[in-house]
């Protein structure tokens, strides 16, 4: 997955273009580019890594030009370097491409047999090949465009500027989402509202199959027959959010410590603090009536619903299949109407997580989104959405994103609950009593446990291994504990249901795999402990993340036992929560990793 965009204006384009592709670099970030035409000509600058070494080569060799289109990049066909990066150029013909060409490599056998020469490893440089042989063959820039689109498959969002017509930029859609902004007398393109914010609020998405011809005073936009079609203009509410870190090193550092905040408000909108009691969700899923629930999501977002599964089961009875959506896709899994289906997204734009949702629509169950991105795709294709109101979450390892999908899903569950009479009046009391503490007890956690985990970071540093166990909702959260550690700190982390280590794991027990073990005082807490003793009789070492009660009852050797206040049981999962990231997020600061923009990995991922 990539980011797009595209202006065509009334004035120089190069730097805002550059501008819009930061508020989409969460997309990707391995290399970038951006061609204009100017004077009839179309020329291009790209650069391999973050976009800063773009901005250094247009600022020694400016590009002049107002219309252009941009790109950065997530390298899916062909290695990330300045060859591969986005635009294409090919006779005239530019392109920046985010998803896959699946029939590229059939269209380049045919194009190569004809005499096509290749200059990259993309999968793209098919759409500027075929788009080139059309003009050559006499077609116009339109109906090159509409021919191109009837031979290539897959997932893309496309944007094309023709040399020979310095006024329009093309577009296409099939999966991966586009807008369309309309400003005064200039029009823009770009992967999402965001991108464009600081230009426009009018913004109308193209929908799977469109393609668009715009100009400076507007666009026309066609279906995939070719008859042209009305896509509502709307007033987005997306603001540009290049906001700072404040006095944080990193924004991963900023979200983990605004989440006592973020999941404050996002429980305002789904609790009634006064009454304590859920408030009524007027939506189209009938939990009450149910007789199950689907659940599918990828990465951290999946491992929320996991948690969530507990929850719903425990508290509401209701029977929860959950599964990585990559996998839930293709499973031809037997749905029945009396189910509904729950997508977990951050970004609203998962493409495997999307295709889950597309299934279980076409199976006529009922949707439901746990979501950041309102004005996501996810979003747009549910019959319920259920914001998670994190704000926006820059660092690529989510953090007050899981959380906040934690508290939408602990209050979705009670709510759930409540519809089907599986608490009582006062249990629910107790229960959202326990969560309107939850923000002040995280705050608590945060100070208090920062300056032990950022000296146990060091050590942890020096380990090539790390497993983390669980039982209960501490099991979703082992998997997630080692997910963080991997992804930014790039140590090699496993997480287990803590039952299962004498299942095979425990053969990998030595003193040099530290086993971080998160075990509250609760139902689990003997059991894990009896896990525990079996690590310490073979020479592993221990972090113990526990509370008081815990930490006085157990009376084994640890590395480190870090100790939190006792909880109840249903917010542990989002206050345990924090000493993980933060024991991910110290070790990767100590080793020297890139926090934010961790190597080969992208905030939304819109490819298969
Ligand atoms: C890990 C992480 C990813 C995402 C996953 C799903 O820290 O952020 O695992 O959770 O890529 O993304 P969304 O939630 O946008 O669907």
């Amino acid at each position: 997955m990539c980011g797009i965009v595209g202006i065509v204006g009334n004035k120089p384009v190069a730097e805002r273009l550059v501008d819009a592709l930061k508020r989409l670099e969460y997309r990707g970030y391995d290399s970038a580019g951006v061609a204009t035409i100017n004077d009839g000509k179309l020329d291009r600058r790209r650069a391999e890594g973050k976009l800063f070494n773009l901005e250094t080569k247009l600022a020694g060799d400016p590009l002049p030009g107002s219309i252009g289109i941009a790109h950065t990049r997530w390298a899916t066909h062909g290695v990330p370097n300045e060859t591969n990066a986005h635009p294409h150029f090919v006779e005239g013909v530019a392109v920046v491409h985010n998803g896959i060409i699946e029939n590229f490599s059939e269209i380049k056998e045919e194009l190569a047999a004809e005499g096509a020469t290749f200059t990259t490893q993309t999968d793209t440089e098919v759409v500027a090949q075929l788009l080139a042989k059309y003009r050559r063959e006499g077609l116009g820039r339109r109906e090159a465009m509409h021919e191109m689109l009837r031979h290539v498959t897959g997932a893309y969002a496309l944007a094309v500027i023709f040399q020979d017509d310095p006024s329009t930029i093309m577009a296409a859609r099939s999966g991966p989402p586009l807008a369309i902004g309309f400003g005064d007398g200039e029009m823009f393109l770009g992967s999402d509202a965001i991108a464009l914010s600081p230009f426009t609020n009018r913004i109308a998405y193209l929908h799977d199959g469109d393609w668009a011809v715009i100009g400076k005073q507007g666009a026309h936009i066609f279906d995939i027959d070719g008859n042209p079609v009305d896509r509502p203009v709307q007033i987005s509410s997306a603001s540009a959010y290049m906001i700072d870190k404040g006095n944080h090193r990193h924004f991963m550092e900023k979200e983990i410590y605004e989440q006592p905040e973020v999941i404050s408000h996002a429980l305002s909108h789904y609790v009634d603090f006064a009454e304590h009691t859920v408030r009524d969700m007027a939506s189209d899923i009938d939990f009450a009536n149910l007789h199950g629930l689907a659940i599918s999501a990828c990465g951290t977002a999946y491992l929320a619903g996991l948690v969530g599964k507990y929850w719903f089961e425990r508290y509401a009875r209701l029977p929860v299949e959950i599964d990585v959506a990559s996998e839930f896709r293709y499973r031809e899994m037997p749905l029945s109407k009396d189910q509904a289906a729950l997508f977990i997204s951050q970004s609203g734009e998962t493409a495997d997580t999307l295709a889950s949702l597309r299934y279980c629509r076409d199976n006529g169950l009922k949707i439901g989104a746990v979501v950041n991105v309102k004005e996501s795709t996810i979003a747009r294709e549910s019959d319920a959405v259920f914001p998670i109101l994190a704000g926006p979450e820059i660092g690529v390892a989510s953090t007050k994103a899981f959380t906040c999908q934690l508290a939408v899903l602990a209050s979705l569950a009670l709510a759930a609950g409540r519809a089907r009479g599986t608490i009582t009046e006062a249990e629910e009391k107790q229960l959202v009593k326990s969560l309107a503490e939850m923000p002040r007890i995280m705050s608590q956690v945060l100070n208090a446990v920062q300056p032990q985990i950022e000296a146990l970071s060091r050590d942890l540093s020096k380990f090539k291994d790390v497993l983390y166990l669980g039982r209960g909702t501490s099991y979703p959260l082992a998997l997630e504990g080692a997910l963080k550690l991997k992804e930014i700190s790039y140590i090699h982390a496993e997480g287990y249901a803590a039952g299962e280590l004498k299942h095979g794991p425990i053969a990998l027990i030595d003193e040099n795999m530290p086993v971080i073990v998160i075990a509250p005082f609760d139902r689990f807490f003997e059991k894990t402990v009896s896990n525990m003793q079996e690590v310490a009789a073979r020479g592993g070492k221990i972090i113990f993340i526990t509370d008081g009660k815990g930490a006085a009852a157990s009376k084994l050797e640890t590395m480190a036992t870090i100790v939190l206040p006792v909880v109840a049981e249903i917010i542990s999962p989002m206050v345990y929560s924090i000493p993980i990231q933060l024991l991910a997020y110290h070790t990767a600061v100590f080793m020297g990793t890139d926090v934010d923009q961790p190597r080969n990995l992208a905030k939304s991922v819109t490819v298969e």
